[in-house]
């Protein structure tokens, strides 16, 4: 039996919301956020060795989930890193996660580490990988980024070279993004553009980059140096459908200057015009036609594509 002062302390908690905490995936259960605790040794992070993916759910639709599940395997293949889930086992694993923090419109992180090392570099030394999705309320974008449109520079920054660190694969290792994002902030804008060793043009921190020049919608090639975004490919589909002419292309700074339109795709921001490029106005300086018409477009379809899934939570004992 609770004594009067535990009992207190419970209900204060109550009352804080803290016994309401996620639950997070961690290595095969489901448990409380506190308990979800990673090891100093553990080479994810003493070396940023290790792959991940974000993922959103509308209404109870997660969008994408076999894309970016196969995309997360993809990446810990190229690193040799094993992940001791299958495919479906992973999925299973994400829908779980949503529903025993009951959310039908979430933002969804996962994770897989190399796992627990030693201070050495050795992947060998590191037995087990560690895996751990949060599945946590959706913390939008502002209303007014779509409104008025975001302002970007281009940053002294290169991307990672394909042949060092292929922005391809989608590692714990985000320092390149990080330096990007660290310069754009002390320029003042809200985005920065990376440009490759080349100067062509080829992603923004954490989303693929698009311009519309009349009926032509462009956006770089892989090879460049890009993550080949999933929102991405939905996009060059959804402007496919609507009779835009959709190429992948290497381009420089001039053609976005010069665009109609520039837009820029990502899980998380899904697609967020763009108003200024390096203080050059863009187009008419606001969200372009076809911009918000391929906006409307991918909101159509975020409703009704997806994995669907069940709620309210039934939690892994059953309670
Ligand atoms: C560097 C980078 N580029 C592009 C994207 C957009 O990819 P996606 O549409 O799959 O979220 C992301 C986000 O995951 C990213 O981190």
């Amino acid at each position: 039996m609770r004594t009067a002062t535990t009992q207190m302390r419970f209900f204060q908690r109550i009352v804080k919301g803290e016994t309401m905490g996620l639950k997070i995936f961690f290595d095969g259960k489901l448990v409380n956020k506190e308990e979800a605790v990673v090891s100093v040794f553990d080479h994810g992070l003493l070396y940023g060795d290790g792959v991940f993916e974000g993922i959103r759910s509308y209404g109870s639709l997660v969008f994408k989930l076999s894309e970016h599940i196969d995309r997360l395997f993809e990446s810990a293949h190229t690193l040799m890193l094993k992940i001791p889930m299958t495919k479906v086992e992973m999925s299973k694993a994400v829908i779980e996660t949503l529903q025993a923090n009951n959310l039908s419109d979430a933002y969804i992180r996962l994770v897989v580490t190399r796992g627990v090392g030693d201070l050495g570099l050795d992947p060998r030394k590191c037995k087990v990988a560690t895996v751990f999705i949060i599945a946590d309320k959706i913390a939008l974008y502002p209303k007014e980024y779509y409104e008025r449109g975001l302002t970007l520079a281009t940053v002294p920054t290169v991307r990672n070279h394909p042949e060092a660190l292929n922005p391809q694969l989608k590692t714990l290792n985000y320092l390149n993004n990080i330096l990007a994002k660290i310069e754009a902030t002390n320029a003042g804008v809200d985005e920065a553009i990376l440009l490759n060793t080349q100067g062509y043009v080829t992603e923004c921190t954490g989303e693929n980059i698009f311009f519309v020049k009349g009926r032509a919608l462009v956006t770089p090639p892989p090879y460049v140096g890009i993550l080949k975004g999933i929102t991405r490919d939905a996009v060059m589909k959804l402007g496919a459908e609507a009779g835009l002419h959709v190429r992948e292309d290497v381009f420089t700074r001039h053609d976005l200057y010069t665009a109609d339109e520039v837009f820029l795709t990502g899980t998380a921001a899904e697609i967020v015009p763009i108003a200024k490029i390096d203080n050059r106005v863009i187009g008419e300086g606001k969200p372009g036609r076809t911009t918000l018409r391929l906006m409307k477009a991918f909101r159509t379809i975020t409703t009704m594509e997806g994995t669907r899934y069940d709620l309210p939570a039934v939690t892994r004992s059953g309670k």
